[in-house]
């Protein structure tokens, strides 16, 4: 045929459309887009849903199967050359803070479809499917753990305990995930989780080290391990105006006592420990009634997995020592050890980046990402790539195109080679 070249002189990375990539993400950015540039689009939200529907509008159109699972889980799937054999996964998370940006998570998903659509335009089979996911809840911001969709797919969570999940006004998950899927229905696949022969995620850093030694990837080595709780602190509700202090169980006054000795017991000199209180409620919340209840949130994270568990464990102890005279309630919700990625796809990974002649350096990730629950399953990896200052699970987190398209032309490459495996 003229002027058509063979199928094999074209490399996938060389197929990848920067504007696309680009335009891609400044669409899925409209949904739910804030006044001041970022994202609120919470899991299973309508902003959520419309995004889901966008990504299965634009994979239809490309004749790629799309299909959710139980869990709220959405694949993409070009299908490969033999019908046997088991797909190479990528992906990330469509999800946001609730003053999220516009590339966390988005980028792993729409560098996924990219790949995908350009393996179509420039007419590249591979033996084995390729499948871009978005996992279902990656930030636990509305409904808490995150990582919701991929820790269930790995087994890590049960399913039917997920789904009872309820927000801050009570909305269960399964009532949300309904709702979604009816705003956005694509095909229901039979089934949480299938076996899956590799997975590389493709993520904005989110902190500044690539920017700061002028590298385009980050050949991701790890993530550290982390822990979340919730601690409700009771006391007993009383007129401001007329309980003198001593008498009172003023909810706030202990759980700032308690929030104050659980610093001093994660400080480190080295400050390589991260403890955040993010979420912190007074109740009932009226200036005239001491508060009766407080409830608030501790995000922990260490990558050592002796540190994780030791600090952690003391949570609990430090809580109630410094309660005074309220009681409180310390609940796990999350505990996932330190991620070990595969060598072979790191290996891969900083091939592809040095055969493109992208300066690249290993480096550990600060972040949780689904795929420390992929890794439990099949060899698993990740790409990053810059974003301004660093900043991100902020409305003005900053990539550039050009950054994006390299680290999709990674993920190319490296997702063509394991899907030829
Ligand atoms: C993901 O957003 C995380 O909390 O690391
Ligand atoms: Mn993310
Ligand atoms: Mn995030």
């Amino acid at each position: 045929m003229v002027g058509a070249r063979p199928a094999t002189d074209i490399s996938a990375s060389s197929a990848v459309n920067e504007k696309r990539l680009w335009q891609r993400h400044m669409a899925m950015a409209k949904l739910g887009g804030t006044l001041k540039g970022g994202v609120n689009r919470q899991a299973l939200s309508p902003e959520d849903a419309a995004a889901r529907k966008l990504l299965a509008t634009w994979a239809k159109k490309r004749g790629f199967e799309v299909a959710t699972d139980a869990i709220g889980n959405l694949f993409v799937r070009r299908p490969g050359t033999d019908a046997k054999a088991r797909p190479i996964l990528t992906g990330s998370h469509l999800d946001t803070q609730p003053t999220g940006g516009r590339f966390d998570g988005a980028y792993g998903v729409l560098a996924g479809f990219e790949v995908l659509e350009a393996l179509a335009d420039a007419k590249i089979a591979t033996r084995r499917p390729i499948e871009v996911v978005a996992w279902m809840n990656e930030e636990g911001s509305r409904f808490q753990p995150g990582c919701v969709g991929s820790g269930v797919f790995a087994g890590s969570y049960d399913v039917a305990k997920m789904l009872k999940i309820t927000d801050r006004a009570g909305v269960k998950v399964r009532d949300a995930l309904a709702a979604t899927l009816k705003a956005a229905p694509t095909p229901r696949r039979k089934g949480i989780g299938f076996a899956v022969d590799g997975y590389i995620e493709a993520h904005i850093e989110q902190g500044p080290r690539l920017e700061a030694v002028g590298h385009t990837i980050g050949v991701v080595t790890g993530i550290q391990g982390s822990r979340r709780f919730a601690v409700d602190v009771v006391g007993e509700e009383s007129h401001a105006g007329t309980t003198p202090l001593r008498v009172r169980k003023d909810a706030l006054k202990s759980a700032v006592a308690v929030v104050d000795a659980l610093q001093k017991h994660m400080h480190d000199e080295t400050d390589t420990v991260r403890f955040t209180v993010g979420r912190f409620e007074t109740y009932p919340g009226s200036p005239n009634t001491v508060p009766g209840r407080v409830h608030f949130t501790i995000d922990f994270r260490h990558p050592d997995s002796a540190v994780l568990q030791r600090l952690g464990d003391g949570v609990d102890d430090v809580a109630k020592a410094h309660a005074g005279p309220c009681d409180v309630r310390v609940t796990g919700l999350s505990y996932v050890e330190p991620t070990v990625f595969a060598p072979q796809i790191m290996d891969l990974v900083r091939d592809t980046a040095r055969r493109l002649a992208l300066p690249n350096m290993d480096m550990p990730s600060g972040a949780g990402h689904d795929a420390m629950y992929m890794a439990k399953l099949c060899p698993a990896g990740m790409i990053f790539v810059p974003c301004a200052r660093g900043v991100s699970h902020n409305e003005a987190e900053s990539a550039t195109p050009s950054d994006l398209a390299a680290g999709c032309r990674v993920l190319a490459d490296s997702l063509v080679a394991l899907a030829n495996r």
